[in-house]
C-alpha cells in the first residue's frame, strides 16, 4: 500500500523525507515569497486575449524576487484549457494574466494546489451549462501566502499563510482563474489561516474534501453516539469522513470500504471495521448504520444496511430515499472550526504518495486521479 499519512506526528511514514524536504523549502513562503521564475514572457497568450487582460508592461523579473503587493507581476505561469476534453486539452502557459483582486478578495501566491474529481469532470465538460466561460485555469484547492488584499478585507493581511477551496459553489460558476497557477484571487470568507503544524502540501490537500466531509455529516444531522458506513473510505473525501465522523462528531462506530491493500489505512484513520469490497458485499452485513456516506455512487445498495430512521448521504450517482445528494459549499469558517483538530493531529491529511506532482507534471497528476485509484489526495507542488 503506497499511500502514507503525511504529518509531523509518529504516523508519518515513508514519505517523511520527501515531505520534510518540501516543508523546509515551503517554510520560505512566509512573509516574503520567493519566485523561482526569472523571465516572465511578454507573449500575449490566447487566455490573455480572451480575458482581455493583457499586460502592456510585462517585464523580465530578476532570478529571485519577493512577491508583495507592490511587486506582483502582471502575468504568470498557469495551466489552462480553452476547450473541453481529455488531458490533451491541458496547456501550460507562461503569460496568463494575474487575476485582479476584488474588494473582498486577497491575492495568493500559490505554494501548493490539489486536484479533485470535479476538476477533471469539469474539464470533460460535464458541467458545461453552469461553468464559467473558457478558457479555464483549473483548480479549487490552494495553500499559499497572501500577497495583496482587497479594500474591504478585514481579517487577512499580506504574509498570512492561508488555505481554502477557492470556488464557493463547485458547479455554479466556479472561478475561471483557478489554483493551478502562480497566483489566484480568493474571497476572504472562503479562506482560513493554514494550520501551523501542516506543510503547504498537507494544507492544500484538505479544503474541498474536508468541507465536503463536514457538510455531509452536518446535513445528515450526524451526532455523537451514531454509527456510519463510509463507501470509498480511501479516497480524498472518505479518508476525511472517517476521521471527522469520529474525532469531531463523536461517532460510536465507523465502518468503511476499500480494496484489500488499503484496509490498514482505513483502520489507521479510525475505522472500527474495514470492509474489502473486492471480497465482501457490504450490503449483506447483519450490522445496520445510522448514516451511510456514499462517496462512490452506490446509493441504491446502501439502503440495505441503513437503520430505520437512518439516512444516506450521496456525493455522486443516484439520490436514495431516505437520503439526499448535495454539492459542497466552500466556507473558510468550516476550516477555521476544524483547525484545532488538525493542529492537535486528531484529524490528519492523507496525501497520495505518487505525489506531490511538480507543476510541470500536472497532466500526469490529472491522468492519475482519473484512474479512480488515488488514495487520499493528489497534490501539485511546488508551484514556480
Ligand atoms: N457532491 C460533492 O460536493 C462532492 C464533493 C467531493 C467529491 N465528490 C464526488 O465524490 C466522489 C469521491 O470523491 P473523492 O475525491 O473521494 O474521489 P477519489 O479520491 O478520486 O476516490 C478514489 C478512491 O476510490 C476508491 N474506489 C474505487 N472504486 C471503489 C469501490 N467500488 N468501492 C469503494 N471504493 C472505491 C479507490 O480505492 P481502490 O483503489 O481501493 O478501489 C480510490 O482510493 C467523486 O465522484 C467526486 O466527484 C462530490
Amino acid at each position: 500500500m503506497e499511500t502514507t499519512l503525511l504529518s509531523s506526528t509518529p504516523l508519518q511514514l515513508k514519505k517523511l523525507d520527501k515531505s520534510s524536504l518540501f516543508l523546509s523549502s515551503a517554510c520560505k513562503f512566509t512573509n516574503r515569497v520567493c519566485l523561482k521564475s526569472n523571465v516572465l514572457s511578454t507573449k500575449v497568450s490566447h487566455f490573455c486575449k480572451k480575458s482581455l487582460k493583457v499586460s502592456a508592461s510585462s517585464q523580465a523579473a530578476p532570478a529571485t524576487e519577493t512577491a508583495t503587493a507592490s511587486s506582483v507581476p502582471s502575468v504568470m505561469k498557469a495551466w489552462l484549457y480553452d476547450e473541453y476534453g481529455g488531458v490533451e486539452v491541458l496547456k501550460f502557459d507562461s503569460s496568463v494574466s494575474v487575476p485582479e483582486v476584488k474588494d473582498d478578495q486577497v491575492l495568493i501566491k500559490v505554494a501548493a494546489a490539489a486536484l479533485n474529481p470535479v476538476d477533471f469532470k469539469r474539464r470533460l465538460g460535464k458541467f458545461k451549462a453552469t461553468d464559467s466561460p473558457l478558457p479555464t485555469v483549473p483548480g479549487y484547492d490552494v495553500a499559499g501566502v497572501v500577497v495583496k488584499v482587497g479594500s474591504s478585507v478585514s481579517s487577512l493581511k499580506e504574509g498570512d499563510e492561508v488555505y481554502g477551496n477557492i470556488s464557493e459553489f463547485a458547479l455554479e460558476g466556479p472561478k475561471q482563474s483557478g489554483s493551478l497557477a502562480e497566483y489566484t484571487a480568493v474571497e476572504e470568507r472562503l479562506l482560513a489561516l493554514k494550520p501551523k503544524n501542516l506543510s503547504f502540501v498537507e494544507a492544500a490537500s484538505l479544503p474541498l474534501a474536508i468541507e465536503t466531509a463536514h457538510e455531509g455529516l452536518e446535513r445528515s444531522a450526524f451526532s455523537a453516539g451514531k454509527s456510519i458506513l463510509v463507501l470509498n473510505g480511501s479516497g480524498g473525501v472518505g479518508t476525511l469522513v472517517i476521521q471527522v465522523a469520529k474525532q469531531v462528531f463523536g461517532a460510536s462506530r465507523v465502518a468503511a470500504t476499500s480494496s484489500t491493500g488499503k484496509l490498514e489505512l482505513l483502520k489507521s484513520l479510525g475505522a472500527d471495521l474495514a470492509i474489502d469490497y473486492t471480497k465482501e458485499n457490504y450490503e449483506e452485513l447483519d450490522e445496520k448504520f445510522d448514516v451511510v456516506y456514499d462517496a462512490i455512487g452506490q446509493g441504491d445498495k446502501s439502503l440495505k444496511v441503513l437503520k430505520e430512521g437512518g439516512t444516506v448521504v450521496a456525493l455522486t450517482g443516484a439520490v436514495p430515499t431516505p437520503g439526499f445528494r448535495f454539492v459542497v459549499t466552500s466556507k473558510g469558517s468550516v476550516l477555521t472550526k476544524l483547525n484545532p483538530y488538525l493542529e492537535s493531529g486528531k484529524v490528519k491529511p492523507v496525501v497520495d504518495s505518487k505525489g506531490p506532482f511538480p507543476f510541470d507534471k500536472v497532466v500526469e497528476a490529472f491522468s492519475y486521479i482519473e484512474t479512480n485509484r488515488a488514495t487520499g489526495k493528489v497534490v501539485i507542488a511546488p508551484i514556480p
